[in-house]
């Protein structure tokens, strides 16, 4: 069975405080190949690339998540930025709008998107976006820049996938395709060809069906790439070997 790539986790997070090493060590000698850590702000960052120097097929994404646009000063912003020299850092990310939860006021979160956007662009480095009920001004500040990059968890209509592809960016494919309501990200993974998908999880959050409600980690995606498959009709295989390398392209790896 080809080995995956998970472009999309947050194993920093305190959910894993007590066996990470377990559950990543587990991950590595079983189905797993790769791995990158999203940071959300200073803290979750610089523990991305700590993770990322301490495990060989971890990657680190570094940046300032909407829901911490309004907490994070000048000085941590810098900090962040700093980060980017780190060896095996390869991303921006994740970064974008959250109008669903709104945990930071909303000009808030488009200047801080819009900033990290610019730096992407001027620095030729992919962005991880995270747009969630706020497809309008995310996709204005896309157009606008046209960084490289993935849309993750992608939550958009097919329309709006097309676009996406358009711009010249991937499309994130979590749990949320094997969900028993799951209508637009299904009808997204059927229309997106396998060449511009990158697989996911978001872990500790949005397991797959059936692990719902349980933490979520990487080997999990063998269940949301099943899916595709079956959507696709092309076998498993043909999955997870094109966004891994989808992902290997996407991030220089
Ligand atoms: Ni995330």
């Amino acid at each position: 069975m080809e080995k995956i790539f998970d472009s999309h986790a947050h194993y920093d997070d305190e959910k894993f405080e007590t066996d990470r090493r377990e559950v990543l060590d587990g991950l590595f000698s079983d189905k797993v190949c790769g791995i990158i850590n999203c940071g959300c702000d200073f803290k979750s960052s610089s523990a991305s690339v700590e993770l990322a120097k301490k495990y060989e097929n971890i990657y680190a994404a570094v940046g300032v998540h909407p829901h911490e646009a309004e907490d994070v000063n000048d000085e941590e912003f810098a900090a962040i930025l700093k980060l980017l020299d780190e060896r095996k850092v390869v991303a921006l990310g994740e970064i974008g709008l959250d109008f669903h939860y709104d945990f930071s006021p909303r000009e808030k979160q488009i200047e801080m998107f819009e900033r990290q956007v610019k730096i992407a662009k001027e620095l030729d480095i992919p962005i991880i976006v995270h747009d969630r009920e706020a497809h309008e001004e995310t996709y204005k500040i896309l157009r606008k820049y046209k960084p490289k990059g993935v849309v993750h968890c992608f939550s958009g209509s097919v329309e709006l996938a097309k676009e996406t592809i358009k711009l010249g960016m991937y499309i994130g494919l979590g749990g949320a395709v094997t969900f028993k309501n799951a209508v637009k990200p299904v009808e997204v993974a059927k229309l997106v060809p396998m060449e511009r998908i990158l697989l996911e999880t978001d872990a500790p959050y949005m397991s797959p069906v059936p692990f719902r409600g349980k933490r979520c980690q990487s080997d999990m995606i063998e269940y949301t790439a099943l899916k595709i498959a079956e959507i696709k009709g092309i076998s498993y295989d043909t999955v997870v070997k094109t966004a891994r390398n989808n992902t290997k392209e996407l991030f220089n790896l």
